[in-house]
């Protein structure tokens, strides 16, 4: 609620939402050691970071270690920090390999272990591949309809062959960087507009 708003005791306007920064996760898509995930997502918040119209986190979801959904305990800590992570995001940029034509198993656990602190927001997709991770990319965008994440057309795919050296070290392309921006400009437009049926 908007700083006015808790003064004076009204609800909260959509011109107030409008003015408040938007936070955006952007998710690590890999847990496996020695992945390049954490390359790629650096990449995107360096850009995002130099716009100056949200607040870009990254969000690695190895940080949660998230027992497979209805296994463990049932008390492990990460089951309550990731969802009070997601409520705390208007937007999220997945940063997506592609394993055997689709996300990795980490990645759709993470998807599983929340429901509601997804709903009515928006998203971006960097993916990578050999084939720029298109295929992953088309399977999270049927998962992310189920939740209510409305994902932006704009998708930059990185390939594999290009855009890394020896397939482990990050050096993209500079036509990525128009890219990420057009994808960036799209996820704020949506992640602000759905910010008002929340
Ligand atoms: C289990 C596994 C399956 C993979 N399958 C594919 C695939 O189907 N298509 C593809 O383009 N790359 C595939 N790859 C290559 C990955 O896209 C590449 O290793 C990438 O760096 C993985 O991301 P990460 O380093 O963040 O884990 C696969 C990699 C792994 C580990």
């Amino acid at each position: 609620m908007g700083f006015l708003s808790k003064l004076i005791g009204t609800s909260t306007t959509k011109e107030e939402i409008a003015m408040e920064k938007l936070n955006i996760g952007i998710i690590l898509g890999s847990t496996r050691q020695g992945r390049v995930s954490p390359q790629v997502g650096n990449w995107v918040k360096e850009i995002a970071d130099k716009r100056g119209d949200a607040n870009y986190e990254i969000v690695d979801i190895a940080d949660f270690k998230l027992p497979f959904v209805g296994e463990g305990t049932g008390e492990e800590p990460g089951l309550k920090a990731w969802p009070e992570k997601l409520a705390n995001l208007d937007g999220f940029v997945f940063i997506v390999p592609e394993y055997n034509h689709s996300i990795t198993g980490a990645l759709k656990n993470a998807l599983d272990s929340a429901r509601d602190e997804w709903h009515n927001k928006a998203a971006g997709i960097v993916s990578y591949g050999s084939t720029g991770g298109a295929r992953a990319a088309e399977h999270l965008r049927g998962i992310l309809g189920e939740l209510l994440v409305a994902d932006v057309r704009v998708h930059p795919t990185l390939s594999l062959f290009t855009d890394f050296e020896n397939f482990a070290e990050f050096k993209p392309a500079d036509l990525h960087l128009n890219n990420v921006n057009l994808m960036l400009d799209q996820v704020i437009a949506w992640s602000g507009a759905l910010k008002t049926l929340r």
